[in-house]
């Protein structure tokens, strides 16, 4: 049987189970409260599953309904990896005022592992690895990873919960605050030298082989997992049955663009990917900070000019106060999506470290780095469009895992003579 065929039987047979489950369970309840708990319950089941168009989300969508079917639908989540994904949508009110567009923000540090889009990430990747039984709880197996940081701290929280070790490679020059966080997360981690990528020492490099010295290692027990979340398919595909339904879903589908940095890559192609096969017409635009060779590559379909590419620096890979977006080569989570991107749009680290400013002066919003990049872009895209659009954006973490580096270079907030104005902002 043809592939979408077996979809669509699949996705008939099990539509009708849970809304059969649904019913009965519905019918053995009469107080009213429960009615319009089960109500509500059954509404959610049809918008989840109306969104649905492949057979991995399928899947996601019927075991989540599975798991609400079999504890009710209370508000009690399983674990920490519960507490991954549904993140709030919020309306930035300062940005939507001041452009006369709905710039709206996926508060994705609200995830509840390591408070990033990368819990989504990190689960994904270990729970693909325990589907292929490359990982056993508890026999010392560690995940070994190179990350500047966010996605580090995600898998560290989600392998203690698991029974895993985490063993993280980063560069030194990130924020003090990841790698301490890192540490009292029970990881173990190696702050090497920012290295190009043709340099066995850089992070990812040396995180694969770590995972390789410790899986020949007779002393030591379990295998080494390398994470490889800059080519692997577990990345943009936690954004495709994730985040990107889950905007689809807040929004009822009604957005003109969705406008993310990119550092693997992985949210902008799995977020594209899902709400492009509904909303042909929406505009995906990468948000790029200073130094990065993806701005140009989306524009002109060339990465670099000579002396900026990867391999030929001597030290930063990309030169930006940074952290988590900007790269300077193509992975495979960015291919994967590139095709989709219409547009990009550069900001600088004078721009970010204002809108960081000015999103907690007006908005009470405190964010890192990239989070302020896609701000500024949006905001910049909302004045390309003109008024009465609706942008999405992500807020990716909290200004609390930048405070000794971004937020260091803030002046002080409110009171200030000199406050930050928007004009001020957009500057290019
Ligand atoms: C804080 C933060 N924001 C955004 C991103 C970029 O997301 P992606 O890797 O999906 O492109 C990262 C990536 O590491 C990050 O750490």
């Amino acid at each position: 049987m043809p592939d979408h065929t077996k979809f669509y039987v699949v996705s008939a047979f099990l539509l009708g189970a849970a809304l059969t489950a649904l019913y009965q369970k519905r019918t053995q309840h009469d107080d009213r409260q429960t009615s319009e708990r089960h109500s509500k319950q059954l509404h959610q089941l049809l918008a989840k599953l109306s969104n649905v168009n492949d057979l991995d989300t399928l899947k996601k969508s019927l075991r989540e309904i599975e798991q609400r079917l079999e504890k009710g639908e209370g508000n009690i989540r399983e674990g920490v990896e519960g507490c991954i994904g549904n993140t709030p949508l919020i309306k930035i009110k300062s940005l939507s005022e001041a452009t006369g567009c709905e710039i709206l923000a996926k508060a994705e540090f609200l995830n509840g592992a390591g408070n990033s889009p990368k819990d989504r990430v990190a689960l994904s990747i270990i729970e693909m690895a325990e589907e292929k039984g490359l990982l056993v709880p508890h026999s010392g197996d560690t995940i070994y990873e190179g990350t500047v940081g966010s996605t580090g701290i995600s898998l560290a929280a989600i392998c203690r919960a698991r029974g895993y070790k985490a063993h993280i490679c980063m560069p030194n020059d990130m924020a003090i605050e990841k790698s301490d966080l890192l540490l009292k997360l029970g990881a173990e981690v190696e702050r090497v030298r920012p290295a190009p990528i043709v340099d066995q020492n850089q992070f990812v490099n040396l995180a694969r082989t770590r995972a390789k010295e410790h899986t020949e290692d007779p002393e030591k027990s379990g295998r080494g997992l390398f994470a490889d979340q800059f080519e692997t398919e577990a990345n943009w595909r936690a954004h495709f049955t994730g985040t990107g339904p889950e905007i689809y879903e807040q929004t009822g589908g009604q957005l003109d663009a969705f406008i993310s940095g990119a550092g693997t890559g992985g949210t902008i192609s799995g977020v594209a990917l899902s709400l492009k096969s509904r909303l042909p017409e929406l505009k995906v635009v990468l948000a790029d900070p200073q130094g990065s060779g993806l701005f140009n590559k989306v524009k002109y379909g060339v990465m670099f000019d000579t002396k900026e590419r990867e391999g030929t620096r001597r030290r930063h890979q990309v030169d930006t106060i940074v952290e988590g977006i900007g790269i300077n080569r193509v992975t495979h989570n960015f291919e994967v999506g590139r095709e989709l991107i219409d547009d990009a749009i550069r900001v600088t680290d004078e721009q970010a470290i204002s809108m960081a400013r000015w999103l907690v002066e007006n908005d009470g919003i405190f964010v890192g780095s990239s989070s302020a990049v896609n701000c500024v872009a949006a905001t910049k895209l909302a004045k390309q469009l003109g008024p009465g659009h609706r942008i999405v954006t992500l807020l990716c973490d909290s200004g609390a895992r930048h405070l000794s580096k971004f937020w260091a270079n803030t002046e002080p907030i409110g009171g200030t003579e000199k406050d930050v104005s928007l004009d001020n902002i957009l500057e290019p």
